[in-house]
């Protein structure tokens, strides 16, 4: 990448989507989740961000055009609480917007690009999520929604670059800019030269239909090739934990988010994970499919009535495999090991269920009983040679 940083998917937390700008949004849910995501031992599988998102900020600048901590959320300032999260062993992360104000109506980074990537290096910043409301295309007479996104995001990423502190870039087109086809195609062009990831969709929220809606979004023809070491297409936060999915559709958003190559950014109380839902987050083989070295991002490869197939080719030739019943009824997914682009002398093929842990041998179909909204989600390898080891879940702990 640009900046030689998120060789994998990042991993960690981001506040917005559990929190908002409620009253828990302070110093205290960081420092928290930092301490919650070492004693549950998330932190070993790869989670290693604490990222604050908006309103952390005052809505005006000090007279020296700096932003200013909101105080009554994060009293000891923003350096203090990254000096927290390096303690832990983590990184920390924070927010700003490339328009005029965040979108919670903060301000701005538009103008100040350097002085505040100056700001975060000051404070330990390690990634900077720059969304995009309030843009200033008044600024930018008869140039495009995208051409001036471009100018401003190309800006800022090399203000990050200036600091010489590493900092990994997250952007936020092609959601908040337009374009379809070619310019769709520029677009993504250039987000993968200035950034390390970026949001493709809507924003997520607490609820089946979102995962959904982002999942497809994800699946858009053409968007999976710009994945890889370095570049990732963001399908956003994870809701798992926050009440509006069943189990099964937690399973299911980190089963796709994983096969996605999405980042995987928890955005709830961890505290309040149940056994089960830490058992989620926390699988070692699903995490290992989202962070394979690989990076090739999973698409669909056959779809039918509500289901979809998905594969995502592996580094060393395995091919993790998903079956996804996205339909309101139970139904049986099957698939076959051409369909999935493995070699067709292949069998026995060795099956390994990441979720229930189990091994069987196949000769080429694959297939699952799946419950509504249910996935299932293999690592599939050729030749059946090699005893895949399972990892042990047992390694994560309760708070
Ligand atoms: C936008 C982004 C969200 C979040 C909010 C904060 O909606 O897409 O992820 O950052 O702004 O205001």
């Amino acid at each position: 990448s640009y900046n030689g940083l998120a060789l994998t998917p990042p991993m960690g937390f981001n506040d917005w989507a559990g929190f908002e700008c409620n009253s828990q949004m302070n110093e205290t849910l960081f420092t928290k989740t930092a301490d919650q995501m070492v004693s549950l031992g998330l932190d070993k599988l790869g989670y290693d961000y604490v990222n604050i998102d908006d309103c952390w900020m005052q809505k005006d600048r000090d007279a020296n055009g700096n932003l200013q901590v909101d105080a009554s959320r994060f009293p000891h300032g923003m350096k203090w609480l990254g000096d927290y999260i390096h303690s832990k062993g983590l990184k920390f992360g924070i927010y700003e917007d490339a328009g005029y104000y965040t979108c919670q109506g903060a301000a701005g980074s538009y103008g100040h690009f350097q002085q505040d990537a100056d700001l975060y290096a000051s404070w330990g910043v390690d990634y900077l999520k720059l969304d995009y409301c309030y843009q200033q295309l008044d600024q930018f007479p008869g140039k495009s929604q995208s051409e001036v996104a471009q100018i401003v995001y190309t800006e800022a990423s090399q203000a990050l670059l200036n600091t010489g502190r590493p900092m990994e870039f997250s952007e936020s087109a092609p959601a908040y800019v337009c374009c379809e086809g070619p310019d769709f195609e520029n677009e993504l062009t250039w987000l993968y030269q200035h950034g390390n990831l970026w949001r493709f969709g809507s924003d997520i929220y607490n609820a089946w239909p979102s995962v959904l809606e982002n999942y497809s979004e994800g699946n858009t023809p053409g968007l999976a090739k710009w994945a890889g070491p370095g570049h990732w297409n963001d399908a956003d936060m994870l809701e798992i934990g926050n009440g509006g999915l069943t189990l099964t559709e937690e399973q299911t958003q980190m089963t796709l988010w994983a096969e996605m190559a999405s980042p995987i950014l928890l955005s709830t109380d961890l505290s309040k994970l149940t056994p089960a839902e830490l058992a989620i987050v926390a699988n070692p083989d699903v995490v290992a499919v989202d962070q394979d070295r690989l990076g090739a991002q999973g698409t669909i490869v056959q779809s039918g009535a509500g289901y979809d197939v998905l594969a995502k080719p592996l580094a060393g030739g395995d091919v993790s495999v998903v079956l996804f019943n996205k339909g309101d009824t139970a139904q049986t997914v099957s698939t076959t090991a051409a369909a999935v682009g493995l070699p067709g002398g292949g069998a026995p093929f060795q099956v390994t269920d990441l979720v229930n842990k189990t091994q069987t041998a196949s000769d080429g179909v694959f297939s699952a009983a799946l419950a509504p909204h249910a996935t299932a989600i293999y690592r599939v390898h050729a030749g059946g040679d090699k005893h895949l080891p399972i990892a042990a879940s047992a390694s994560v702990g309760t708070a």
